[in-house]
């Protein structure tokens, strides 16, 4: 069953290894259509932010994530609700349709029409359809804090819900979201993310100024990690000085930094999107809990995005594009953080794929 039909069946996450197995065992053009139908290569069955929440009003809003396209609307609740931007019919975008007064979603191409669900509940000019067949792939989808989130396989009902950070959803903080596209496979990204011996390099005129002052030319850094329910927390420190600064890792593609300020609560918040092999959305969020005059926004929000342009161009010059296993290129002492996220991302997320919807795993 391919990925436009209508799920009957939970999937369940499948290797790649194995897809291509069972796809090389059966016969020809069956297999190649079970191959073809994986999805989320490499980010499957985790939930991911998307996008802000309030960027969706009353039309449909397509978003590119992890090699597929990903279509989003509002019911007539105005509860949200996610399908793969695909319709079953002759494969055109259901974003470019319209939202009916029902709450569906119209695909604009032979106008049929579907629910949050991805139940078909209108084929024009063939009343005797049998609709049940004719679904389209719903993913779900929950709206956490200001963001809208998606579990990345199809046709399932998400074995747990999202679980942001506090920082994102704590009503008494101020936030800021700005969003960058970085050419560049996500793996790269995240790990720029959680790696602190760039900071007196790459930010020598912004946040690594400080690291610059007190550098010496024998200096070394000291990297901790502390592994826990939801990733790992790193500290970093030169020359066993002083630094409550706290990086957090939550799995699957997110960095909290907690920079303290005596009295104060600031946080910047890192959503690493994958969009596909050379792409990546990042959305950066700041939290804080003073200066928090609406005016001030403006402000926070050019400093995140100053620090997040200048690791661009360097985080965008890497090759290999996607990270390598743990044990190649040559890391050190300083890179404890980077090899933990590469140890998940190659024992749980880059063996996998999502099976299409009702297809035996
Ligand atoms: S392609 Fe969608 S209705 Fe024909
Ligand atoms: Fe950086």
């Amino acid at each position: 069953m391919g990925i436009g039909s209508r799920c009957t069946a939970p999937s369940k996450p499948v290797t790649i290894a194995e897809r291509l197995c069972s796809a090389a065992a059966a016969a020809g053009a069956q297999a190649e259509q079970a191959l073809s139908g994986a999805v989320f290569e490499g980010f499957a069955n985790v939930w991911t932010p998307l996008m802000a929440a309030r960027r969706l009003g009353s039309r449909p809003v397509r978003v590119e994530l992890a090699g597929e396209a990903v279509v989003l609307f509002r019911g007539r609740d105005g509860s949200p609700s996610a399908l793969i931007d695909r319709c079953p019919h002759r494969g055109a975008a259901l974003s470019l349709g319209r939202i009916d007064a029902e709450g569906r979603i119209e695909c604009p191409y032979h106008g049929w029409r579907f629910d949050g669900s991805g139940t078909n509940c209108l084929t024009p000019l063939n009343p005797e359809a049998r609709r049940e067949r004719l679904g389209a792939t719903p993913l779900p989808v929950q709206q956490v804090g200001d963001l809208l989130w998606v579990y990345t396989a199809p046709g399932v009902k998400a074995p747990r819900d999202p679980v942001a950070s506090e920082g994102l959803t704590d009503p008494d903080l101020t936030r800021v979201y700005l969003e960058r596209h970085w050419a560049c496979h996500w793996t790269r990204a995240m790990e720029n993310m959680l790696d602190s011996p760039h900071l007196p390099f790459v930010h020598r005129r912004t946040i690594g100024r400080p690291l610059r002052r007190i550098m010496r030319p024998q200096s070394s850094m000291q990297v901790s990690w502390e592994e826990t329910d939801w990733g790992g927390r790193a500290r970093a420190s030169i020359d066993g000085g002083d630094n409550r600064a706290t990086l957090e890792f939550h799995r699957p593609n997110m960095m909290a930094l907690t920079i303290p300020i005596p009295g104060r609560r600031l946080q910047i918040h890192a959503l690493v999107i994958p969009v596909d092999a050379a792409g990546t959305r990042l959305i950066v969020a700041g939290s804080r809990d003073f200066l928090r005059l609406r005016l001030l926004n403006p402000l926070f929000s050019w400093i995140n995005g100053r620090i997040a342009d200048e690791d661009k161009p360097v985080v965008e010059s890497t090759r290999p594009s996607e990270i390598p296993q743990p044990d190649e290129e040559h890391s050190l002492g300083s890179d404890q953080a980077t090899l933990q996220f590469r140890r998940y991302y190659y024992r749980s997320l880059r063996p996998f794929a999502a099976a299409p919807p009702g297809e035996p795993a």
